[in-house]
């Protein structure tokens, strides 16, 4: 029996997924999405837990160890996968906190399976963590697990993150449990968003439903959090912008067989001029469509030479089974289509498309083989593919397009920033990202890699945790 854990994070996700073959093996791979990329590299390097679901339905898997991360599965059934997962967090939490993208759908059944499944995780919790024990809750769904905790252990201290937008008031005011995400939300000690735009609306909202009464003055980034007291106990709101592992990436791209993958990625594409690249996962927030449409009406127009510039587009698959997926799905692989159709020749596609998660390595070689990466989402919390290719441009080349609908727009000032929905607007950004002079390339992504190699995942981290008064650092 493993005594008290110190340092717990809890996630939906486990930093490892289970993958079952048809013929009944089954192995462990990364698990997707930005969360695990970013938290991974900073909690392999303390001596933690992690309690999280491995991916797949009706699995029981025992506690286990993995590279001295402690790992604590939590069964789900493929009930609560339908209605927890795909339906209360992803066709209900996720449009609605991005802006209503797609529209919401609020189900009864699918909440109190989500009530349900924020119960097994915090009793999770609650049976490991060791007394005063630091437990670091993660994301949208999760939002009850800070109230349910405190409720079994007082004892804890709580800390909740945000990886995602928080919506303005009145869309999250649309919500019929509205109150409940709040009053849950409020079981933590500190409650973190990545903007203070974030923390605002949620002080606002303590005020507004559960009738608290929150500071008033502007909350900073990583500065001057609010404050609301629920009864004698402190809560404590603020903004702190998530990053990633700077200086690894730094290094990866720097090592020889990275740099002679990426040149042989150049090759592979026939060396052409210039490379357009774009990594998401499959997700109708990441504006793939928009960016495709922009390059379609370039190569109509005749600005832009389909023998000159290719584009890659790297999509994980994501969330295959819920319905708005399924049609974003389908409509960008028309559009891929429509413009190899129309502008690609035999044995050179203009768009390179592949519904497939790559591996890091391989991922930083795309990074340094782009001349120009595009990020357009039309809405994102913070975005870290864009801040991993600033980290791999140690050679100072490469130039980044990026939406103002993401969270790392407010930090990377020196990109050509764009509204993805202003067709003409990342037309002219794409246009001009592949005319830069190189100087003033260089300029540009010299001022982006101060930015992001000064505020990695680790200064992310202890800044949340500094401010949460943690002492399970070290
Ligand atoms: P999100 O968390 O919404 O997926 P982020 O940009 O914050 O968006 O994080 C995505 C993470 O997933 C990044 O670390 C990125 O490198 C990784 N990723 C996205 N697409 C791929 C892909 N096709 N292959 C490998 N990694 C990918
Ligand atoms: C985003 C969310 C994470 C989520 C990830 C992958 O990063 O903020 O909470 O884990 O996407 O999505 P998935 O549904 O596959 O876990």
């Amino acid at each position: 029996m493993n005594s008290g854990a110190d340092f717990i994070v809890v996630a939906n996700r486990l930093p490892v997924d289970l993958e079952r073959a048809p013929d009944g093996t089954q192995r462990w791979k990364h698990s997707p999405g930005g969360l695990v990329s970013a938290l991974e590299p900073f909690l392999r390097s303390k001596s933690g837990a992690w309690v999280g679901w491995p991916g797949v339905a009706d699995v029981d898997v025992e506690e286990f160890d993995d590279d001295g991360l402690r790992l604590i599965p939590v069964t789900l059934s493929a009930t609560e996968v339908r209605d927890y997962y795909e339906g209360f967090s992803n066709a209900t939490l996720w449009p609605l906190y991005h802006d209503v993208v797609e529209s919401p759908v609020f189900d009864r059944t699918w909440w109190d399976s989500y009530v349900k499944v924020n119960h097994r995780f915090a009793e999770a919790t609650a049976a490991i963590a060791g007394p005063g024990a630091t437990v670091w809750v993660q994301d949208y769904q999760l939002q009850l697990v800070p109230q349910l905790l405190r409720e079994q252990r007082p004892d804890l201290r709580i800390g909740f993150f945000l990886h995602i937008p928080f919506p303005p008031v009145e869309l999250f005011m649309q919500l019929p449990w509205r109150t409940e995400i709040v009053r849950g939300l409020l079981g933590a000690d500190l409650v973190g968003f990545h903007r203070p735009g974030g923390a605002q609306n949620f002080l606002w909202l303590a005020r507004r439903l559960v009738g608290l009464e929150p500071s008033r003055a502007a909350v900073g980034v990583r500065t001057r959090p609010g404050l609301i007291h629920v009864g004698d106990r402190p809560v404590r709101v603020g903004a702190f912008p998530i990053s990633i592992d700077s200086a690894g990436l730094d290094g990866m791209a720097r090592k020889r067989d990275v740099i002679q993958r990426a040149q042989q990625i150049r090759a592979d594409l026939g060396n052409p001029r210039k490379i357009l690249l774009g990594v998401d996962r499959l997700d109708y927030t990441k504006g793939i469509d928009v960016r495709l449409h922009a390059l379609h009406e370039l190569l109509v127009e005749g600005r832009i030479d389909p023998d000159e510039v290719t584009m890659v587009q790297l999509a994980t698959p994501s969330r295959e089974r819920v319905e708005h997926y399924q049609q974003m799905r389908a409509g960008i692989e028309q559009v891929v289509s429509r413009i190899n159709g129309e502008f690609g020749k035999v044995g050179h596609p203009v768009v390179h498309y592949l519904h497939q998660s790559v591996d890091r390595r391989e991922l930083v070689a795309f990074f340094s083989a782009a001349d120009v990466m595009v990020v357009t989402p039309v809405r994102d919390g913070m975005n870290l593919v864009c801040k991993e290719y600033v980290a791999c441009r140690h050679d100072l080349g490469g130039t980044l397009v990026l939406s103002e609908f993401a969270g790392a727009a407010a930090e990377l000032t020196s990109a050509f920033l764009v509204n993805p929905h202003d067709l003409d607007g990342v037309k002219n950004a794409l246009h001009a990202a592949l005319t830069i002079d190189p100087a003033e390339g260089r300029r540009r992504m010299r001022a982006l890699r101060r930015q992001v190699l000064t505020h990695d995942v680790d200064r992310w981290a202890r800044s949340f945790l500094e401010a949460l008064g943690s002492q399970g650092l070290n």
